[in-house]
């Protein structure tokens, strides 16, 4: 059966990026960089993409790319007998759990993209608290969230379901570009209202004494979350490459563009915090509670241009949210097509069938099962921890493991140096390849073991 492939590097570099570049560049990186040193922290967070998430990514990519198969395939072909391929088919789970609360919250930034749409947010009376007020009423209504919810995972089945090429391919071409575009437009309004300069300096500041044991942590799972680590997103959208392309090539590319994404929106939105005298919030609620008074305090000059950012902005979290997005449901995909031998239109079906009720579950979490806790959390909570926390980090930790002790060596090498032909890849092998085997799992142990005595 054909699997579809990207067609050329820019493509593939865009749907990756693509998948990486989503709600965590542009909600949890920003306020992470301010609760934790300013600078010190983008100065352990690059260390980590460096030192960790690259050698895991080419650990992911190598796998994927190798096989032509998802990950419980990919696993089965290379250690036939032993309990990976197991393992493997948990990771297939992670992305489908975070896919039901992702889309939720992808929910929301349509109610808020057409709220912006009808120009709502030019009242200059209402007050912050009064944009909370609003907030918190639409969550905890019940239908409207669960319809919106239901808008944005019926978006992601037609992508997913047009298949890789002219799905996946043709839309994140298009819209990762976009993104860009629309970030730096937005980062560029920010920097010029008056009083954006302690936004920048809030930023811009080292604060090494905030650099604590738990913020380099964050620092870490931060990473992993951001890069789309540890689920086979990066796996099986590696398994759609051409033979001939460089994954040193392209993992160094998608990491610099998520990094310097999550660096921009961070430029776009501290500064417009801090003109309008907000002490950094965080979470969800900095986006749809803040920004929309940010937008109707700024409107008093120029409401046509506040509104104008305003609808940039939520197209921006809207496109960002659904290149994730598409990427978690392609991985469920890839592994009842290839290992089901399931239609693509079946498996599209299936999977929107479980993840569509296990978001509805998510978004009545913040209505009627409010009270419905477990570990002492809300549903949606719960799944949000239990994959960022660990089944990320413990995908992560399998897919490095078995790229650097369950397949050959020789066959790492091929694939890395496309059989020696790629001279930079075959300079930094060693490196990377110790990277692989030792610090990349190690550093992993270390925050599976925080993360459980935390
Ligand atoms: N990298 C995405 C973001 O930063 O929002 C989140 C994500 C995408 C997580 C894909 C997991 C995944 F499989």
């Amino acid at each position: 059966m054909d699997r579809g492939n990207f067609g050329n590097r820019f493509t593939a570099i865009m749907a990756m990026a693509g998948s990486a570049i989503g709600l965590g560049n542009i909600w949890r990186f920003p306020y992470m960089v301010g609760q934790n040193g300013g600078a010190a922290f983008i100065i352990v967070y690059l260390f980590f993409a460096l030192f960790i998430c690259i050698p895991i990514f080419l650990s992911e990519s190598v796998i994927g790319k190798r096989s032509q198969l998802s990950t419980f395939g990919a696993m089965e072909k290379y250690a036939p007998k032993g309990q990976w391929k197991w393992l493997g088919l948990l990771t297939v789970f992670t992305p489908l759990i975070i896919i039901s609360y992702y889309s939720v919250v992808g929910g929301w930034s349509i109610e808020y993209l057409l709220k912006s749409l009808s120009f709502s947010f030019t009242d200059p009376q209402l007050s912050r608290d009064g944009h909370s007020a609003i907030f918190l009423d639409f969550v905890s209504s019940t239908w409207k969230p669960i319809l919106l919810h239901t808008a944005f995972m019926g978006i992601n089945a037609i992508i997913v379901m047009a298949g890789v090429k002219k799905g996946i391919e043709k839309f994140t071409k298009i819209s990762t570009p976009i993104l860009f575009l629309l970030v730096v437009l937005i980062m560029c309004y920010s920097l010029t209202l008056p009083g954006a300069k302690a936004g920048v300096i809030y930023m811009l500041k080292p604060d090494f004494s905030k650099l604590t044991g738990s913020a380099m942590l964050s620092a870490m799972g931060q990473a992993f979350f951001s890069l789309s680590l540890g689920v086979g997103c990066i796996l099986t959208y590696a398994s759609y490459l051409k033979k001939e392309e460089s994954l040193l090539h392209i993992s160094v590319l998608t990491s610099v563009f998520d990094l310097s994404f999550a660096l921009i929106a961070g430029f776009a939105i501290m500064p417009a915090v801090f003109a309008a005298g907000i002490e950094p919030g965080a979470g969800p609620g900095l986006i749809f509670e803040t920004l929309p008074f940010i937008f109707s305090t700024m409107g008093l000059s120029a409401p046509w241009l506040s509104n104008i950012v305003a609808i940039l902005f939520f197209v921006t979290i809207l496109f960002a949210a659904l290149t994730s997005s598409v990427s978690m449901l392609e991985t469920g995909v890839a592994y009842l097509v290839d290992e089901k031998k399931m239609s693509r239109p079946a498996a599209v079906g299936l999977l929107f069938a479980g993840c569509w009720t296990l978001g509805v579950f998510c978004s009545l979490s913040f209505s009627s099962l409010a009270d419905f806790k477990i570990l002492g959390n809300s549903l949606f909570d719960f799944c949000d921890k239990l994959t960022s926390n660990f089944l990320m980090s413990f995908g992560s930790l399998l897919f490095a493991l078995f790229a650097g002790w369950k397949m050959k060596r020789s066959d790492v090498y091929d694939e890395l140096t496309n059989g020696g032909t790629l001279r930079g890849s075959v300079k930094m092998f060693g490196v990377l390849y110790f990277l692989i085997r030792y610090i990349a799992p190690l550093a992993i142990i270390l925050i599976f073991a925080t993360n459980l005595i935390l």
